[in-house]
């Protein structure tokens, strides 16, 4: 299977949403052919509208709970697919799953049509709320089996089994990435993540919604580095599971004053309620990925958000919109 440095032609499902935009336009850039594969659920066209027309570049309409095929030779399945904030699957709690669990079947099973290496985009999630701090890859989690956040950290958790079930039994060529929080342009100002949701109260000099006291912890990965750890680990000869995500952590009421700086805005600080099971920490041990992928983020904190808070704005200016009123915050 061609690695590093060489031509492939990669498949991604959920190519369309907000992370898997950035890997299309990630691996084009590279000189790889892509397939993206999309039912459009919670990602629009529109995020892979500069990639359609270019040379190597394949939007499909398909839902990865269906058996997918793609003809011609594929090198890596990126496999994305699934609903990914709160908001969403709460929305979306049956579907989850099965992206989850059916999804990653298809995904495996087209991989190995092909006798390619497939990459699991999995959740720091999985660590539910975690009694071990910060997260190494070897703790177990904590996760409430029948919580409505269930529906996506066990359905990534079987994703992992499986695919951890098909390299044992089958020997299939997998990569788990454990990804954690990350940010950046393209994602929906109304899909009740933190940063979205803060920088459009920012901008809209609404109230900014912190949850609970604030004091909960994320650790925030700008969207470049998140889509060169899951390149990183797509090259390499590991299965993982790896921690991809920044090391740098903060609490959520330091998020919004950060946001509301860089944003140059007056918004007051509003505290409303937290959702049930919302994990208190959140931090990745990353010397696993930084060891075994040589990768870490470059991007700080301050020039994520600046490049964020920047895109918002243009796109707002440019098709304002429905105007959104004050929607509760949940941090994924
Ligand atoms: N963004 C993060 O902070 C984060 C953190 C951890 C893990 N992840 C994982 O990364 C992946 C992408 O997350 P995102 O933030 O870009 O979410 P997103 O909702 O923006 O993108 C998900 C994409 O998958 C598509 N999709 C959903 N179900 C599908 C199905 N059955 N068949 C085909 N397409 C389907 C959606 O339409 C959407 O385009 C997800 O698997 C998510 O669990 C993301």
């Amino acid at each position: 299977m061609p690695r590093q440095g060489k031509k492939r032609r990669a498949v991604v499902t959920g190519g369309a949403g907000f992370v898997g935009s950035h890997l299309c336009e990630q691996l084009v850039r590279a000189g790889s052919d892509v397939v993206c594969i999309d039912n459009f659920a919670t990602g629009i066209p529109a995020n892979v509208r500069r990639l359609s027309g270019k040379e190597g570049f394949r939007l499909v309409e398909g839902d990865s709970t269906r058996p997918m095929s793609v003809p011609g030779p594929v090198d890596i399945v990126f496999h994305l697919a699934s609903a990914a904030s709160p908001r969403d699957y709460l929305r979306l709690p049956v579907e989850t799953l099965e992206a989850g669990s059916l999804g990653t079947r298809n995904a495996l099973r087209l991989a190995a049509d092909h006798g390619a290496r497939m990459v699991l985009a999995s959740t720091s999630e999985v660590y539910g709320d975690p009694l071990q701090h910060p997260q190494h890859e070897s703790y177990w989690g904590n996760v409430n089996p029948v919580g409505p956040r269930s529906v996506y950290d066990e359905a990534k958790r079987y994703a992992e089994s499986l695919a951890m079930a098909h390299h044992r039994a089958y020997g299939a060529d997998v990569g788990i990435a454990r990804i954690f929080n990350c940010y950046g342009p393209r994602m929906r100002d109304d899909d009740g993540r933190a940063i979205p949701t803060f920088v459009r109260q920012a901008l809209d000099g609404a109230p900014i919604t912190v949850s609970g006291d604030g004091l909960q912890t994320r650790s925030l990965c700008y969207v470049d580095d998140t889509v060169a750890g899951l390149l990183a680990l797509a090259d390499a000869d590991i299965t993982g599971p790896v921690n991809i995500g920044s090391a740098t952590e903060l609490s959520m009421l330091r998020l919004a004053e950060l946001v509301r700086t860089l944003a140059g805005s007056a918004s007051p600080i509003a505290f409303i309620g937290r959702p049930p099971d919302d994990p208190r920490f959140r931090c990745p041990d990353t010397r696993l990925a930084a060891q075994a992928l040589g990768w870490r983020p470059r991007v700080s904190m301050e020039q994520g958000l600046r490049r964020t808070i920047d895109w918002f704005a243009r796109t707002r200016a440019a098709d304002p919109g429905p105007q959104h009123g004050t929607v509760p915050t949940v941090q994924a």
